[in-house]
């Protein structure tokens, strides 16, 4: 929310007035501020900084080149799960050896590629994908940096759709498999094992469970090594939490503290993978209202942005808030905020009380810029939106929309 701040009544991004954006680049539109996303960057650093850590930014979140390149300049690698993101990690002049590969399902080109580039490792998820990687780097006579993804069954307090550190997900090896992935290692001489990689999942509300997690890799680690295997680092991925609703959640400091200090005075470097918590504050979804109508149960106000553009809400209930961007006077009066996609599933927020909002009213929808332009969609043919960066009073154009 801190993003956007009301000045006589009116809503602005830094010094930018957000109905001047709606006029200059037309609706639906995501917004970010330069100032908020570099602010994230410096402080995710310092608060890591008291452990040798690495900070891949999770691509997945936010892949708009400008955002990227952005973060590169502060010395952020990157997190990419698919040839595409990798190639934009590349293009974007992330270091190679700022690059980790993660994901479930690489390709045989996803894997070429990540190796003739010379990227940092591959988190690799099962035996089948080492022997792949294996006999690729055997192909190629090339030598590649692995660390298994472990899956410690911890449990999180999050959307079950967002929880992946559990044996009911498709994700990483369980502990008992690990002798597998160390056999099928010691077939593949070009395959150096360097670390070990976790993920709990998404919107995790507990340091705990991250102290938890850190110390599960570290028994590993020192088991590795009794076999053989001098690991670098421990990957614990991303997955800190954001407050939506402005509900209680651990400030980054907190959750650098504990895993820093369950690392604390051992030789692993730490790398982590976050991509919410970087850029989700950081950007808004513009939008104007169409309609707005009632029928004998509900108000609904209809407005140009959709599922199509936000798919939180309408795939994990999730909540975001809505403001208008012209404050009015007058009694709130509970809405759904919907779009004009033909899914019941498409709405940006459901009874909310607001104040009278009217056809051509714009609103802000919060919390935006992490899983909002990065899953958008062209479903019903729309066209996708244009991204605007803001910085001062000067807003640019970062992507154009997407034409008919
Ligand atoms: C392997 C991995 N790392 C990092 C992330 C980023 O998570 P978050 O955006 O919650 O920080 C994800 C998200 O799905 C992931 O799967």
């Amino acid at each position: 929310m801190i993003v956007i701040h009301y000045q006589k009544g009116k809503a602005l991004i830094e010094s930018v007035a957000l109905s001047d954006l709606a006029e200059q680049y037309g609706t639906p539109l995501f917004v970010y501020s330069a100032d908020f996303l570099l602010g994230q960057c410096d402080r995710i650093k310092k608060a890591f900084s008291s452990h040798p850590t690495t900070i891949c930014f999770a691509m997945k979140a936010n892949s708009n080149e400008e955002l990227l390149r952005q973060m590169v300049s502060q010395g952020l690698g990157m997190d990419v799960v698919s040839g595409g993101e990798l190639k934009r990690a590349l293009h974007v002049g992330t270091p190679a050896k700022k690059i980790v590969f993660s994901g479930v399902g690489k390709t045989a080109s996803e894997i070429e590629l990540g190796i003739g580039r010379e990227i940092f490792s591959f988190n690799v998820e099962s035996v089948a994908e080492l022997d792949l990687i294996g006999e690729i780097s055997k192909r190629l006579g090339k030598h590649v940096s692995v660390s298994l993804r472990i899956n410690p069954n911890i449990s999180v307090k999050t959307n079950p759709y967002i929880a992946t550190g559990l044996y009911r997900t498709k994700f990483g090896f369980p502990e008992n498999q690990i002798p597998d992935a160390v056999a099928t290692l010691k077939k593949w001489p070009r395959l150096k094992l360097v670390g070990l990689s976790c993920h709990l999942g998404s919107q995790i509300r507990s340091t705990q469970v991250y102290q938890q997690a850190t110390t599960r890799l570290l028994h590993i680690a020192e088991k590795l090594k009794a076999s053989g295997f001098v690991l670098s680092h421990l990957d614990l991925g991303g997955g800190f939490g954001v407050a939506y609703k402005q509900e209680a959640n651990p400030e980054i400091e907190a959750y650098a503290q504990s895993i820093q200090k369950a690392l604390a005075k051992t030789p692993y470097q730490l790398m982590i993978e976050p991509g919410r918590w970087l850029v989700a504050e950081c950007g808004i979804l513009l939008s104007r209202v169409l309609f707005t109508k009632e029928n004998p149960h509900k108000r609904f106000v209809i407005v140009d942005a959709a599922m199509t553009e936000l798919i939180r809400p309408a795939l994990y209930e999730a909540y975001h808030p809505i403001e208008p961007c012209l404050k009015r006077t007058g009694a709130k009066r509970v809405v759904d905020v919907v779009g004009p996609v033909c899914e019941t599933a498409d709405f940006l927020g459901l009874k909310r009380s607001m104040s009278p909002l009217q056809s051509g009213d714009l609103i802000w929808i919060g919390y935006a810029g992490a899983y909002g332009f990065s899953m958008a969609s062209n479903y019903n043919l729309r066209p996708r939106p244009a991204e605007v960066l803001v910085q001062g009073a000067q807003g640019k154009l970062i992507r154009t929309r997407e034409s008919l």
